[in-house]
């Protein structure tokens, strides 16, 4: 079976946006593929972090996961730092990785704009870090969303230069880009995201996320209950694609156009479905939530399988390289 490999930042609140975006593609994935998935804990520390949270970021991030219905019967879920074997493939990796490739790669060059006055080497190094997550684990298939492709692309020279230097050891994995939408934030201009702010989080409490939903941002030319809508133009509608039925899309896509129904109406309707959907997986978080020893155990098994393949590939490389073992 075709193995896939992803990873998800510590950011501990999960928002709509990933779940859309990656999280439920990843639950289909599953059934066709060998999957594994890890809380990739030494890249969010590229950027500033407060140390005393970290923990309970990292650990709440793989209990969403598991909610989600990642469960140890259908993939492998770690924490990246667990496996040691990661970074050390990241060295040897540096070793064939032209720097220019990593200077223009768009995701550090606005990292660097954003943290000016931390432009660090683990920064620039982040994709290589990356490629030797894919890697380790010869991942013939990346889920990820369009701004990781340029990371994916990178991966492939790096198995590249190494294979052509070292002997074929490793595949080019290809990148999985999800069909789903993309979903904007509740300010429907940006991508929905935690550092922004414009995010509803997947465990919010229910009258949050109504807040939320109920002042978020729709067809920004509809402006009275009477103005005829456009739902190509309308966050509210792409999330409604995400959660609701094709019969409902209709209805809501002619209700917009014709002005018989309001936004509140729709915003109404999403919400029910959206509590549908997420209902009961805030039902298994919040019961994980009790029983943290679970999601402990369940990475730690996931880490020590994982070391396992990482272990083997690593003697592979080094026996590649001529080092002395
Ligand atoms: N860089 C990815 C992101 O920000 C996370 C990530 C780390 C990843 N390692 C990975 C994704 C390996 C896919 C494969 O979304």
């Amino acid at each position: 079976m075709k193995r896939i490999f992803s990873g998800i930042q510590p950011t501990g609140e999960i928002h709509l946006g990933n779940y859309v975006g990656a999280i439920r593609n990843w639950v289909e994935l599953t059934k066709d593929y060998d999957c594994i998935f890890c809380v990739v804990d030494y890249h969010a520390i590229t950027v500033e972090y407060p140390t005393d949270e970290f923990k309970k970021r990292v650990i709440e991030t793989a209990l969403i996961l598991i909610a989600c219905g990642l469960t140890p019967d259908k993939c492998k879920v770690f924490v990246q730092s667990n496996v040691r074997e990661h970074t050390e493939l990241t060295w040897i990796f540096n070793c064939v990785t032209p720097i220019g490739e990593l200077e223009r790669m768009t995701q550090f060059k606005d990292k660097s704009k954003q943290h000016r006055a931390n432009i660090n080497m683990g920064l620039m190094d982040y994709p290589v870090l990356q490629a030797a997550d894919i890697l380790i684990y010869k991942a013939g298939f990346v889920p990820v969303g369009e701004d990781q492709v340029q990371h994916v692309e990178l991966c492939r020279e790096v198995a590249r230069k190494f294979n052509s230097r070292f002997g074929e050891l490793f595949p080019e994995p290809k990148a999985l880009l999800s069909i789903a939408p993309k979903i904007l934030g509740v300010d429907g201009a940006a991508k929905m995201s935690k550092t922004l702010g414009n995010y509803i989080g997947l465990l919010e409490d229910e009258k949050s996320m109504w807040d939320k939903l109920r002042t978020a941002v729709t067809d920004v030319n509809r402006v009275r209950r009477t103005d005829k809508g456009n739902p190509e133009l309308c966050n509210i509608f792409t999330i409604h694609k995400a959660f609701s039925e094709n019969q409902t899309l209709l209805n809501v896509d002619r209700g917009c156009r014709t002005a018989d129904i309001g936004c509140i109406d729709c915003k109404k309707l999403l919400f029910t479905n959206l509590k549908s959907e997420l209902g009961p997986i805030r039902e298994r978080a919040f019961s994980l939530m009790k029983d943290t020893d679970y999601v402990i155990d369940v990475v730690r098994k996931g880490a020590s399988d994982c070391s396992a393949i990482a272990q083997s590939t690593m003697t592979e490389v080094r026996s590649a390289l001529g080092l002395f073992t």
